[in-house]
């Protein structure tokens, strides 16, 4: 898969894909990360790619027109099969999404920044519109570094064992089990005996009860 991100601040996006699963995944070539500069795309002096609002209002806005070349300069190499802005205002995004993006093959993200971007361009360009949260970023830049690490970890053959994105947290709408690792005992606080029994199908009973239990306690919407 190929995850292209256009960003006006690409150092922004240096470091979050240089580490652990999304260093891997790219060294075992099955993700590939482009980041691009959309200040290369303008042609506006002093490489300005914003302008203030018509109609007034506090904020700039990021034009037009140096995003559509960025687009279509890149799509003239690529065919994407969503292009997808990060915004507040976006459709929220979670685990059944990031289990849908992570079957497309190319995927173009378009972060944000500023008051906002020219609604021309969401009209005609972007296919999706995501939110992380309802909270409200200096950019969109983050939130891409969270769409990508999501979609990322999901790719078949990313992580070691398959098995273990299936057990995350939201398969399944349920929330992970407790874990526990050496030693059994620390300071008298000891793993739950039935972990230690070997007994795989009890193991697993346990784990379902202690999934549903949680869920229940802290995200009882997940069940409804
Ligand atoms: N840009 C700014 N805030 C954002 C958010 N919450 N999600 C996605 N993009 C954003």
């Amino acid at each position: 898969m190929t995850i292209d991100i256009i960003t006006v601040v690409p150092d922004l996006l240096s470091g979050p894909f240089s580490h652990s699963i999304m260093k891997r995944a790219q060294d075992k070539e099955l993700l590939k990360v482009n980041v691009i500069n959309l200040r290369a795309y303008t042609t506006y002096p002093r490489a300005q790619v914003d302008d203030y609002q018509f109609g007034g209002g506090a904020g700039m806005v990021m034009m037009v027109e140096p995003l559509v070349n960025a687009v279509e300069a890149l799509q003239s190499k690529n065919k994407y099969d969503e292009i997808i802005f990060l915004t507040p205002d976006g459709e929220t995004f979670n685990q059944k999404m990031a289990n849908h993006l992570s079957l497309k093959n190319n995927l173009l993200l378009i972060c944000g920044h500023y008051k906002g971007v020219d609604q021309r361009f969401r009209d005609h360009f972007v296919t999706k519109e995501i939110s992380i949260g309802d909270y409200v970023l200096s950019g969109g830049e983050l939130a891409a570094a969270v769409l990508t690490d999501a979609i990322g970890r999901l790719i078949p053959g990313v992580l070691n064992d398959e098995s273990s994105a299936l057990s995350d947290s939201f398969q399944d709408n349920l929330l992970a089990p407790p874990v526990f690792t050496r030693p059994e005992v620390f300071r008298e606080w000891k793993v739950p005996e039935v972990l230690m029994s070997g007994n795989h199908k009890i193991i697993e009973e346990w784990r379902y009860e202690q999934s549903v239990l949680r869920t229940k306690q802290r995200r009882p919407d997940l069940l409804d």
